[in-house]
């Protein structure tokens, strides 16, 4: 190699390190802390889920999960703590008028998690407030969920996602 070549190299990964450090001092700890937030939350619906769907949900005629989990969500929004909604990846919903994508940003999370992603997330600004729009993927975590959702079956990525839109914690 010349010793041009070399310091062209040598420029390249200065400037790729310099990179590397600005962004992670630019990383905003409102967003960070929001984050952390959801990955809570995420845990606590998706357990709560899959324990409903594994212990109650027998047969086809129960209340589902994501019925339940619907619900729960409705709450949490009265209570102005969050939103969330479950929405469907996939071309055959239970109830695509509710959980379709919605917006552009949804449009993009199933881009995203159907190309193999596993979350993805903007911060938006709202009438001057901060929040945090953060979907996460749902696979078919369990044979039961075909009982209900036919068109699960042999599926091994995202059907689902929950997206979330949480006020930063400034
Ligand atoms: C007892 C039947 C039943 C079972 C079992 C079930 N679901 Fe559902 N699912 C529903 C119903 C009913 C809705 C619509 C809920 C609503 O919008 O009020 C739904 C909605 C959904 C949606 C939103 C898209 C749509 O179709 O409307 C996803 C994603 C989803 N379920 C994933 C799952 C997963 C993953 C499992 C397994 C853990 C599962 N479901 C098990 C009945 C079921």
């Amino acid at each position: 190699m010349k010793k041009r070549n070399y310091l062209f190299a040598l420029l390249i990964s200065i400037s790729m390190t310099l990179v590397l450090m600005v962004d992670a001092i630019a990383e905003d700890p409102a967003v960070s802390r929001t984050r952390d937030q959801v990955y809570m939350l995420d845990t606590l619906y998706k357990t709560a889920v899959v324990l409903i769907t594994d212990k109650y949900v027998s047969d086809p005629s129960v209340f589902s999960a994501a019925s339940a989990a619907g619900a729960l969500f409705q709450t949490m929004k009265d209570n102005g703590f969050h939103e969330v909604r479950l929405i469907g990846l996939t071309d055959v919903l239970i109830n695509p008028a509710v959980n379709n994508p919605m917006d552009a940003f949804e449009e993009e999370v199933k881009h995203k998690l159907l190309s193999g992603e596993a979350t993805h997330e903007e911060v938006v600004t709202i009438d001057g407030k901060r929040y945090l729009r953060k979907a996460t993927a749902v696979p078919v975590v369990m044979e039961r969920c075909v009982m209900c959702h036919a068109n699960f079956a042999g599926v091994e990525g995202a059907i689902g996602s929950l997206v979330y839109k949480v006020p930063l914690i400034e």
